[in-house]
């Protein structure tokens, strides 16, 4: 069984997604622990009622970003994890802390990258007049946001949308992707070689969603 770490900040629904998918796909890996930077996320309850170890590395009782990178590289190793996921985990992260890591950490950004680097997605991609916005699983890698694209999904930008509209209708495509790529790497399907990430099988990695 391949053993995967969640990370989050907030209500972790990505890592419900995924939690479910590993059980009702019966995949090769389960989440062994979800670790957050606060007490409060919602998502550590959910992991809780579903018996995966839950812990709070809080990032506010650090004097700097090495230090608490150092503390939680520290609790995520004692679960000895083969895939690390970041699911609105909301920390920028040292270099030193992502090469550690490296081809073996995934994040999920609501933006179909490059576009749209860091945050208030939704509302630049509409200022910008996008016809299609989205959502994008990579690697992780040192530069924010950055790294080798495992797979995206897109959905339209409708008339009348707002911020919050759009981003309801990124998050429901996300619930799909983010186990999808997930589910990929836990069982071997993914190769990574020069910055890009095959489908073994030459699945689609991409994915349009209805209106
Ligand atoms: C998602 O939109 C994800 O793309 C972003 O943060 C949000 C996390 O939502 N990085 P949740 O905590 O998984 O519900």
């Amino acid at each position: 069984m391949k053993r995967i770490v969640v990370l989050i900040s907030g209500q972790g629904s990505n890592l419900d997604a995924i939690v479910r998918a590993s059980m009702d796909q019966d995949w090769p890996g389960r989440v062994v622990a979800v670790i957050s930077n606060k007490a409060q996320a919602r998502g550590l309850a959910g992991a809780q009622a579903r018996g995966i170890a839950t812990e709070v590395v809080d990032h506010k009782a650090f004097a700097d970003r090495t230090a608490f990178d150092a503390a939680l590289a520290e609790t995520i190793d004692r679960h000895a994890p083969d895939l690390v996921v970041l699911a609105g985990f909301m920390r920028i992260l040292t270099p030193g802390f992502v090469g550690r890591y490296e081809g073996r950490m995934m994040n999920i950004h609501p933006s179909l990258l490059p576009a749209f680097t860091g945050l208030h997605t939704h509302r630049r991609a509409i200022e910008a007049g996008c016809k299609l916005a989205g959502a994008t699983v990579h690697f992780v890698s040192a530069e924010l946001d950055h790294g080798p694209i495992v797979a995206q999904a897109a959905v339209p930008v409708l008339a009348g949308d707002d911020e919050q509209s759009l981003a309801r209708r990124v998050l429901a495509v996300e619930h799909v992707l983010y186990p999808r790529a997930v589910g990929w790497f836990v069982q071997g399907k993914l190769a990574l070689s020069g910055g890009n990430v095959a489908h073994v099988d030459g699945a689609p990695q991409w994915w349009m969603a209805d209106a």
